[in-house]
């Protein structure tokens, strides 16, 4: 990756003890920080943008097993401040290059009680906060375990908040938008895995979580760059608006082992007045590392289609036989057992979807279900499970890799670990090496189910650990990685941009589970991606599910049109067409914008956007001319309305809209949706009706 230093100016000012605030402002002087200690030596900042407070005073603090917490009992001891400003070219993304600027305050703390040092490092941004803990090298402090972290994000009054609730084993849930102080009634009446509750029982809410002030700031509180750490949630006190950080435990109850010098990931605070700047902000990119990786000629962007939402509504199955239950691996031998007909992966049909994808412009083919051991994986927590090498009988994987490769099509590598991660461990480099020998570029892995080692927990420090390891292991491949049920992203992309895509929220499949609300889409952008992209698997055409498969009665919410914009609003350099070939091929015309949007970007520019009710932006795709609208809304409807100024000036455009018919409706007429040709500039204020659960997309490209 390329890294522009445009300036770096270290501009260190040494200042000693002091008994006063400490203040920080941002470059342009948006923001302003203060930090000092309070009387029992607590250290408490707050945050203002012009007059308004963000942050009231909020403790900062770390609790560790077995000695004197760092949470009181401080001094300061010196106080450094420096400025930075670079511009750095991200591999993908959304925007060709990204302006990192901002001013820095170190604080260097002393306990005297311990003799130990805690540093305290405040990034200030125009649009936002980050900050961490860092526990220098010192005679005092070698190992130490974190039995828990807390960090206060001290809010004004009873915002609105997008959140889904903190728990330790999903992020698969609705995103629900209340005041703070219906969140803890609102947890306390639902259900979580009951595996976890006698450790962990949720309080509070994940991150990314947007808030919303009644004096219309917009608050975006997540974590940046999250290694060797557990995940952070945040505790609501819904009485006096303080949200407070807890981690994700152990399998001891206990949350980060650290070793001095270490550090916490950042903690960070996007504060802007209108939604679309919280959309536009770098801020989690800007608080990680730079790219880790000399060579990144090998990570591209990928179009796919699949062997699996046939699986996901249960029209066929991952599995080959029905033989089999309790299976242990080495003992059987596939080809003695009766197929039962229903298997998704065989080499006719995924010969089908290659030969689909080779027609349209679709670059690669995800197959699931084509390895052993599917007859026997879920909800049992099996240490030994798949091999992640051996193929059912009915797949060729020689025979399809041949074939794929004929119609320059490339296939998707498919690992569902079923959470057993040593048993993933255990196989990873010879998958990784069946994978090089065949040419496949990048894989999806999954972590369905209960840990194991029994205990540990998705987001807890071991499982963040083990997710990094295998993105930086299958860098040294030259893999690509699309790790579904992972920890929620936190911009970790821009270090290790072969980690091309997560899932780690509820992404279309739970359509086929019983169904998502049809705001969904217009909150994922404020929570979900604030780290990174997702793998939501867009494109369905079908939304009466039934029709695939009689016993499934859910449905898709979500008009046909709204399907084609969420490749725009929910940018990703990895994008699934995810329907049945069928379901395309009755909608050739619509499938065509599928074929043709980019999926890395020049620019983006987000043009109207409210958390819950719809997102609309503009993209610029890298390395051509065309531009590509997207627009997703709520089950209210909406008309969009902007100006075209983005585009350049004296230039005619052709813009083919795809959008809603005027009698489109997400549950009664989906499918309803028009495509038409005008002509546009620079000058044209371009306006269309979205149907309720609709949206639209857009390509303008040059006449
Ligand atoms: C859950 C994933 O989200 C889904 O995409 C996948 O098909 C199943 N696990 C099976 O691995
Ligand atoms: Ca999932």
């Amino acid at each position: 990756m390329k890294l522009h230093k445009l300036l770096v100016l270290m501009a260190a000012t040494v200042m000693s003890l002091s008994l006063s605030a400490h203040t920080l402002r941002s470059p342009q002087g948006v923001l302003q920080l203060n930090v000092e200690l309070n009387q029992k030596g607590t250290p408490v900042y707050e945050l203002y943008r012009g007059e308004q407070t963000v942050l009231r005073p909020s403790s900062l603090g770390i609790e560790i097993k077995g000695g004197k917490h760092f949470t009181e009992g401080f001094e300061i001891d010196t106080v450094t401040y420096s400025t930075f400003d670079e511009e750095w070219t991200p591999v993908w993304g959304e925007q060709a290059t990204i302006r990192n600027h901002y001013n820095e305050m170190a604080v260097q703390l002393f306990q005297p009680a311990t003799k130990r040092t805690m540093v305290l490092r405040f990034r200030l941004y125009d649009d936002g906060l980050g900050f961490r803990y860092e526990f220098p090298y010192q005679s005092k402090l070698s190992y130490f375990i974190i039995t828990d972290e807390k960090t206060q994000f001290a809010l004004t009054g009873d915002h609105t908040a997008c959140w889904v609730p903190g728990d330790s084993y999903t992020q698969e849930y609705v995103i629900n938008k209340t005041r703070l102080s219906e969140i803890r009634g609102k947890i306390a009446s639902m259900s979580f895995n009951p595996t976890y509750n006698y450790l962990f029982s949720p309080t509070g809410v994940m991150t990314a979580l947007q808030l919303i002030t009644d004096e219309g700031l917009y608050l975006n509180i997540h974590e940046a760059a999250l290694v060797d750490y557990a995940c952070m949630h945040l505790d609501v006190d819904d009485k006096n608006w303080v949200l407070t950080s807890y981690l994700t435990s152990n399998a001891r109850g206990e949350k980060c082992h650290m070793q001095a010098p270490c550090h916490t990931p950042w903690r960070s605070i996007i504060v802007a007045d209108n939604a679309c700047d919280v959309l536009a902000s770098n801020l989690t990119l800007n608080l990680n590392e730079p790219c880790a990786y000399d060579d990144t000629s090998w990570i591209r962007p990928i179009k796919y289609v699949g062997v699996w939402w046939e699986m996901i509504v249960g029209k066929s199955a991952w599995s080959y036989t029905r033989e089999l239950n309790n299976i242990h691996l080495d003992n059987v031998d596939y080809t003695k057992l009766k197929p039962h007909g229903r298997h998704g992966a065989t080499t006719a049909h995924v010969k089908e979807y290659i030969d689909f994808a080779a027609a349209h412009n679709i670059d690669a083919v995800l197959v699931e279900g084509w390895n052993v051991g599917w007859e026997d994986w879920f909800g049992k927590e099996k240490e030994y499970v798949f091999d992640f090498q051996t193929p059912y009988p009915d797949f060729d994987i020689d025979e399809v890799n041949r074939y794929a490769k004929s119609k320059g099509v490339q296939m998707i590598m498919h690992h569902e670990t079923s959470a057993s991660i040593r048993n993933y461990e255990r196989h990873i480099h010879k998958a990784y090496e069946l994978m090089n020998r065949y040419g496949y570029p990048a894989v999806k892995s999954g972590y369905v189910g209960n840990i194991r080692p029994v205990g540990e927990h998705h987001y807890g420090q071991w499982m963040v650990n083990h997710y990094l390891w295998c993105v930086t292991e299958a860098a040294k491949y030259k893999i690509m990685v699309n790790a579904h049920e992972a920890v929620r992203p936190t911009g970790l992309c821009r270090t290790y941009p072969n980690l091309i895509g997560n899932e780690s929220a509820r992404g279309m499949e739970y359509e086929a589970f019983g169904g998502t609300p049809a705001d969904h889409t217009t909150l994922l952008p404020f929570t979900r991606l604030m780290g990174g992209p997702m793998d939501f698997t867009p494109g369905i055409f079908e939304m009466d599910i039934s029709k695939a498969n009689p016993n499934n009665k859910n449905r898709v919410h979500s008009t046909l049109a709204r399907q084609l914009a969420l490749y725009v609003t929910m940018s990703s350099p990895l994008q699934m067409a995810a329907d049945l070939i069928e379901n395309y091929e009755r909608f050739p015309d619509a499938f065509r914008f599928i074929e043709q949007v980019a999926l890395d970007w020049q620019q983006s520019i987000y043009l109207e956007a409210e958390p819950g009710d719809y997102v609309t932006v503009a993209r610029k795709e890298k390395g051509g001319e065309r531009w590509f609208v997207g627009c997703s809304v709520d089950e209210r409807g909406h008309t969009a309305e902007f100006p075209l100024s983005f585009l350049d000036k004296g230039v005619k455009y052709k813009a083919t809209i795809y959008a809603d018919a005027p009698d489109a409706h997400f549950l009664e007429n989906p499918q309803a949706y028009t495509i038409t040709s005008r002509t546009v500039t620079s000058r044209t204020k371009f306006s269309q009706l979205c149907a309720p659960g609709g949206g639209f997309a857009v390509i303008i490209e040059k006449l």
